[in-house]
């Protein structure tokens, strides 16, 4: 397939991603808009006209892209692949969390009678906490397809309700579903926003966290293939009773991407756009400290460089060396004011016991 045919066809899968997955409907009207100049320079007669669309294309992707995705989401039924579906393979490095998920999340929900005959449950809860944009959400879904188990992701300020007593009842809704088609995961982001601390909270918040303490204690004995994961970066608010054996007994700390990490990130995103030869080594030793979602961050700026480029002369070009070095030199990384933040907090709360993690990197 090419051009307007390859144009349209990229337009209807943008639209059909638009409500689903923004950031995937983004990336195809990027690709459509590219596609379209292409045309062009096939077309000299309809220039002005695609440059025309191609630039709407490129505006609506770039809305997109600040979309967030909300609302409970379905991801996944069991052994179905999804389109833009994930899995380890999505993720660069971190090979040691990688196997601490497969021996923690996949197996035991995998195989619960091998874990059952050594006496160990399967199920049960786990917080993930880290810096912004390090992956935490991206690790939660990819560990949803390679389970390929039900999952539910679900954002912690969508549950939460100004009505009196209605949280609650959305907590058990969530959780009554999700019994009744387990094996399941269930995906808690933005876990501060329910599961915060009841000594901060109001006093309807706090049953919020008393209705997940009385869920949580029910994964444990009744349902043994409910697997509840957590994810924040303020793993300070987090109801000290949440954290207890037995609730989200265990914590995972997701890092910065170290410099090989990068490399793979950098190398995953720009694997499917017209570069030059990119020397991926370097650009991972310049971006110490940033995050994965800075490194994103990075691509797309530098693409957009191109791109805008390429609509001003008409004439495409490959993304250079240099368009990535400009988008370094412009982005600067939350991560360090973050790591200031967060050890701030966790000293005024005396929890550098439960979140040593944060105080062994060292960030330049
Ligand atoms: N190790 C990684 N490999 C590949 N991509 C990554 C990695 N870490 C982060 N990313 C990319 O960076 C972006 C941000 O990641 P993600 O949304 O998972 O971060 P997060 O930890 O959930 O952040 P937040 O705390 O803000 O919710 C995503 O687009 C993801 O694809
Ligand atoms: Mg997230």
């Amino acid at each position: 397939m090419c051009g307007e045919e390859k144009v349209l066809s990229l337009v209807q899968m943008a639209k059909a991603k638009e409500n689903l997955d923004p950031c995937e409907a983004a990336r195809y009207y990027f690709e459509a808009a590219g596609e379209l100049l292409h045309c062009s320079q096939e077309k000299p007669h309809r220039t002005e006209e695609f440059i025309e669309v191609a630039q709407k294309m490129y505006d609506r992707a770039t809305i997109l892209r600040k979309q967030e995705k909300s609302t409970i989401t379905f991801l996944h039924q069991p052994n179905e692949k999804k389109d833009g579906s994930k899995n380890f393979k999505d993720i660069g490095g971190l090979e040691q969390l990688k196997d601490q998920i497969r021996l923690k999340i996949i197996e035991p929900l995998k195989q619960p009678d091998l874990f059952r005959y050594y006496g160990k449950q399967a199920g049960g809860g786990i917080l993930m906490y880290g810096p912004p944009g390090c992956g935490k959400t991206l690790i939660a879904k990819a560990t949803a397809g390679e389970a390929g188990v039900h999952f539910i992701h679900v954002k912690g300020s969508d549950l939460k309700s100004k009505y009196v007593g209605e949280t609650e009842k959305n907590i058990a809704q969530l959780f009554e579903n999700a019994r009744q088609m387990q094996p399941t995961i269930i995906f808690f982001d933005e876990f501060e926003a329910i599961g915060g601390d009841r000594t901060d909270a109001a006093p309807h918040e706090r049953n919020a966290v008393a209705q997940l303490l009385t869920e949580m204690d029910g994964v444990d004995t009744k349902n043994q293939q409910l697997l509840v994961l957590a994810a924040t970066n303020e793993p300070w608010a987090i109801d000290s009773a949440l954290r207890r054996e037995g609730r989200f007994g265990v914590t995972l700390f997701i890092p910065p991407p170290d410099a090989h990490t990068r490399t793979e990130i950098l190398e995953s995103i720009m694997r499917s756009r017209p570069t030059e030869r990119l020397q991926y080594g370097l650009l991972a030793t310049m971006t110490d400290n940033f995050s994965g979602a800075d490194l994103k961050g990075v691509c797309e700026n530098a693409v957009e460089i191109a791109l805008t480029q390429s609509l001003k002369t008409g004439k495409r070009r490959l993304i250079t060396m240099q368009d990535m070095i400009s988008s370094i030199t412009n982005t600067k990384s939350v991560l360090p004011q973050w790591f200031a933040k967060a050890q701030e907090q966790v000293r005024k709360r005396h929890l550098q016991d439960s979140f040593q993690e944060l105080f062994e990197m060292v960030l330049a």
